[in-house]
Order: C-alpha cells, then structure tokens, then sequence
C-alpha cells in the first residue's frame, strides 16, 4: 500500500502565553502543500514494527513518530466486530509492518513532515490491520502523538486551537499557489518557545477572525492579514532568516510569511505561472531552494 503524506503550512499562526502544562494556547489556520512523504506499507503477520527510511538522519527507532504510531494501534483493543468496518480485525500478536519512507519533505522546516507520516500511519494501519477505530479515536491517538498531528486526519484546511490539537475543517482559502522558501536552516519547536517566552507579549492573539472573508480574499491581500506570532523569536535565534525574508520580499514585491517554528517561508500567489517565476528568481537571486507547489491539494505540483 503506498501513501502520499503531505506537508502543511501555517498560514497564520498566533500564540498565547504559556499554560501550567508548558504548552502554548494557540490559533493557527493550517493548510496541506503539495510537497509530499511517500510511504509503502506490506504487511508483516510474525508482527514486527519495521521502518526503513532513504534518509540515513532520520532515526528508524521509537523515537520516530511512525514507529510510535503504529506501537499504539498495535496495543489497540477492538471489538471482535472490527468496529466500523465489517472485517475481522487482525489480532494484536499478528499486527507487524514493514514501512519504507521516502522522505521529501525537509526535517525541522515548520512542514510537519513527521506529524504527517505519523497520521498517514495512523490511517494505513486502521485498514491494514483491518482494526475500524473510529475517526474519534484515531484523533485522540493523534493527539499523544504531537499537536499537530490530528490535522493531518482533518486536512486539507483546517482552524486548529487548543495546543493545535483542536481542528475545525474549514473550505481551502481561493488562493491557490505557494512559494516555498526552503533554508538549510534546522529550527528546534522548543527553542522557538522559550525564546517566544522570553520576548514581550502580542496582543490579541485570541480576537476574532472571519475566516471566511479570508478565505475569499486574492493572495496579496490575504498575506497582509496574515501573521506568525513565532516569526520574532524565531528571527532573534536566526537572524539570517529574517535577512532572507527581508531580501525575499524585496525580490518578489510582496510580503513573505514563515510557517510554524521555522524555517520554511512561504509567499502566495493566485496565478501558476508568476508563482513558477518568482520560485526561479528566488532561487536564482537568493541562492536557496525555492519551490512553487499548489496549496490544500491532494495533487503532486510542479516542484
Ligand atoms: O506537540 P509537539 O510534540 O509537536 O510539541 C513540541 C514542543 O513544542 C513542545 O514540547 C512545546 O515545547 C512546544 N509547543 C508549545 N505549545 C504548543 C505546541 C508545541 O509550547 N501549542
């Protein structure tokens, strides 16, 4: 069985002040990117957990979130009926997997690579293994296993709340193109987080937004509504980023947002093919990786 698993943007993410329980309370409309994991799943019957992965940093242990993933619907008890499918679930001592995962999607950029691998398992486990939890149940699974994890269940655009673990669908915005602005740059989510804790507050990262008045609006105007409440911490531990966004936006005329904790950048724009330009330019001008690929799509883009 094989999988694409997306990668995600925030497209405006807005933080509050630190809870009893160390996490932020936050709102974030999160969208899926055509840039995607590719993960091959065969079943294994002597039930070994087995991940191999065509990135030799990645850890293949229960360090990784798919190895955690798939340990849990292991241990998952089911109702002899297989829960809402009609198939025989396959008994916990017979639950094994060999999972091999092409990884695409850059490490520690604000993609959500690994929370989307870990959903897409989350997924392909219920039915390989026949198990029939319910989408309630699975959301919960994937709630342990990091904030943003449930999206990836609930894509492609989504208002996630809570720690990020809250996700209301909602219709992918009219815009439909993005420019990914790809650093070599590594960006530890804690890191962020503290250095958010450190800095002065933002006001008014609960008010009310009209999300669908948003979703209507052409990509220049959507952009200025846009905002990332991690982009000054993130820039004070990395000022070479801000340098970038700064260059970027003076590249391409308009302005340049970062998705998540860093260090991906991302520019909108509604029309392919001065999406495409803007891509060569960046890349070209600013020497960095830079991608055009469609926003909350299940397509595979341009690259
Ligand atoms: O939930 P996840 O494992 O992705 O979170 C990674 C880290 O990011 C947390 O340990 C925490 O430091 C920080 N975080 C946070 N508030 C959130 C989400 C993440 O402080 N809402």
């Amino acid at each position: 069985m094989r999988v694409l698993s997306p990668a995600k943007i925030n497209l405006h993410l807005r933080v509050g002040p630190k809870q009893t329980d160390g996490f932020h309370p936050l709102v974030s409309w999160m969208v899926t990117v055509g840039l995607f994991d590719i993960l091959d799943f065969t079943l294994d019957t002597a039930g070994r957990v087995d991940l191999s992965c065509s990135d030799p940093m990645l850890a293949v242990d229960d360090r990784n979130l798919i190895v955690r993933a798939a340990r849990i619907l292991q241990a998952e008890m089911t109702k002899t009926s297989g829960g809402e499918t009609s198939r025989k679930p396959i008994p916990p001592g017979q639950r094994g997997v060999r999972i091999v995962l092409r990884k695409i999607i850059p490490m520690g950029g604000g993609l959500g690579g690994g929370s989307s691998d870990a959903a897409t398992t989350l997924i392909a486990l219920n039915d390989l293994w026949s198990l029939g939890l319910s989408h309630q149940r699975l959301s919960e699974i994937a709630a342990g296993l990091g904030s943003d994890v449930p999206f990836f269940l609930n894509g492609p655009s989504g208002i996630c709340t809570g720690r990020g673990e809250i996700v209301e669908k909602i219709d992918p915005p009219r815009v439909r193109w993005v420019v990914l602005l790809l650093p070599e740059i590594s960006m530890p989510t804690p890191i962020v987080y503290r250095q958010f804790d450190q800095m002065p507050m933002i006001r008014g990262w609960n008010d009310a937004v009209d999300w669908a008045q948003w979703r209507n609006l052409l990509a220049e105007d959507l952009l200025r509504k846009l905002q990332n409440d991690l982009e000054p911490p993130a820039f004070s531990i990395s000022p070479i980023l801000l340098q970038l966004k700064e260059s970027a936006e003076m590249l391409v005329a308009r302005p340049v947002r970062m998705s998540g904790s860093g260090s991906t950048l991302f520019t909108l724009y509604d029309i392919s093919e001065c999406a495409k330009r803007a891509a060569d330019e960046i890349q070209r001008k600013l020497a960095i990786r830079a991608i055009c690929v469609p926003l909350a799509t299940t397509e595979e883009g341009s690259g």
